[in-house]
């Protein structure tokens, strides 16, 4: 690791951090029309020191939703080109008096920073922006071309990035793409991330009577909205975890045998598991797979929220005219977002309850996604990856989406390297969102390596 790129990464830790802190305070929150201006700022953030760091035709990109932010260095003559991506939004920051500090005040804690972002996804775009800013600063080029890409709309499903990506456009022809926006499988275990699961977010909307009841007065005659819900989403899946969605599991391609024996070897304790990162008293899920197998390599339905109706302190007598129930699928190889909506929403309207109107309404959807990983850009990560962390790599899959991914192998026919530094435990999406500060170090370090390594 005597690369002077590191070197300049490890002089300059402490005002990377300080940097990295600034740009958490944006509370870029993507899903909030308030925070409109807050993603814009962001963006505006990134490009700034996108630009200051050396990169060229930096811009803005504009469109139905937060802006995406491009900048390019094309100047090593006959090297590969990597397009770098990763976003900038995050999720809303809720519940908030679970924090233990403010969401977009990025505290330190034994050895980790909380904030909002940290881990998914600032922490590890910053991570990236770093890693050119120490090669370029220490060699006054970088080793091979560039293109960053980042969006700010991930976390919403990313329409925006998809548009522009399916236009093709020329500024991003490029070999390879490197996404930091995953984790490692266990702390101080190099890890790439080869597959994730895609999804279709929707909303169900369920409606009674013509105008909100007194439940005295009209409880036994008229529909209650809340109890269709509960209805239909009791006939999603059953008590084992199998969804009863006719022809929802037609086409999978399960995991090969090689992918299952090497995931039997990963360091994964069900117990610590369930004890530490689930809290729950049991696990629960469809028989006859294991848990990384349900979670990376199966479908699953999840109800998000249902809002509506009274929720004020105290009681309140109404049978609410209309409820409504977001609810998400996550999809495996073999299946498809387009698919998946229709099955899903023809089930729906069919035991749809006596008396109520339903309505399914797609929000997002990404595709699933497995990557190949018999390419050079696959093979310089491991090679760069075991010199910094000493050990060989693991190769996992995700049960989360990354809805561009998919597309990027679609439309531009790049693979890409999923190479991110976040912990199982970084409670991403949750209160108290944390980043190790040792992986945002190393983070640095492994992409300086590995972007090295494809260049030499
Ligand atoms: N970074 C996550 C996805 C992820 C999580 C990958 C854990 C690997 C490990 C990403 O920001 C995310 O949360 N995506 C959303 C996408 C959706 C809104 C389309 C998700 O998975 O819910
Ligand atoms: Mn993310
Ligand atoms: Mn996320």
């Amino acid at each position: 690791m005597s690369s002077s790129a590191v070197a300049f990464a490890r002089q300059n830790h402490s005002r990377f951090l300080d940097e990295l802190k600034a740009l958490l305070r944006i509370p870029s929150v993507s899903t909030d029309p308030a925070h409109k201006d807050d993603c814009r700022k962001a963006a505006e953030a990134l490009l700034a020191e996108l630009k200051r760091i050396g990169l060229e035709n930096g811009r803005l990109i504009e469109g139905e939703g937060h802006p995406l932010v491009y900048a390019d260095w094309l100047h090593a003559a006959g090297k590969p080109t990597v397009l770098i991506y990763g976003h900038y939004d995050v999720q809303p920051p809720d519940p908030l008096d679970e924090w233990l500090s403010p969401p977009f005040e990025p505290t330190e804690r034994n050895g980790n920073l909380y904030a909002r972002g940290s881990a998914d996804d600032k922490g590890q775009i910053w991570a990236q922006v770093k890693a050119l800013e120490s090669l370029l600063a220490a060699n006054g080029s970088l080793p091979l071309n560039v293109r960053v890409l980042f969006e700010g709309d991930e976390e919403v499903g990313g329409e925006v990035i998809a548009q522009y990506v399916a236009s093709k456009p020329a500024d991003l022809k490029a070999d390879f793409a490197l996404v930091s926006d995953t984790e490692l499988f266990a702390p101080g275990l190099p890890t790439l991330c080869v597959g994730l699961r895609g999804m279709i977010y929707t909303e169900l909307e369920v409606r009674g009577a013509k105008t909100d009841l007194h439940s005295g007065m009209y409880g036994g005659a008229a529909p209650n909205p809340f109890v269709s819900i509960a209805h239909i989403i009791a006939k999603l899946k059953d008590e084992k975890g199998h969804i009863l969605i006719p022809g929802f599991y037609d086409g999978i391609i399960p995991p090969s045998p090689e992918e299952l024996a090497a995931w039997k070897s990963l360091p994964f304790d069900e117990e610590e598991y369930r004890k530490t990162e689930v809290g729950s008293k049991q696990l629960v899920g469809e028989a006859g797979y294991s848990v990384l197998e349900r979670t990376w390599a199966r479908p699953t339905v999840e109800v998000h929220g249902i809002p509506g109706g009274f929720i004020g302190a105290g009681a309140k007598t109404v049978i609410p005219a209309k409820a409504t129930a977001k609810i998400s699928m996550r999809l495996v190889p073999g299946m498809t977002p387009a698919k998946a909506f229709e099955l899903y929403k023809s089930y729906v309207e069919k035991i749809a309850p006596i008396g109520v109107d339903v309505e399914v309404r797609l929000i997002h959807s990404g595709d699933p996604c497995l990557i190949p990983v018999n390419n050079r850009y696959i093979q310089a990560a491991t090679r760069a990856l075991h010199e910094v962390w000493g050990k060989d790599t693991v190769f996992i899959r995700s049960g989360g989406s990354i809805p561009i991914v998919g597309d990027f192998d679609h439309h531009l026919g790049l693979p890409s390297v999923m190479m991110g530094f976040s912990l199982p435990d970084d409670s991403i999406h949750a209160p108290n969102e944390k980043f190790n500060l040792k992986n945002f170090e190393l983070g640095i370090v492994s992409l300086i390596r590995f972007l090295e390594e494809v260049g030499s």
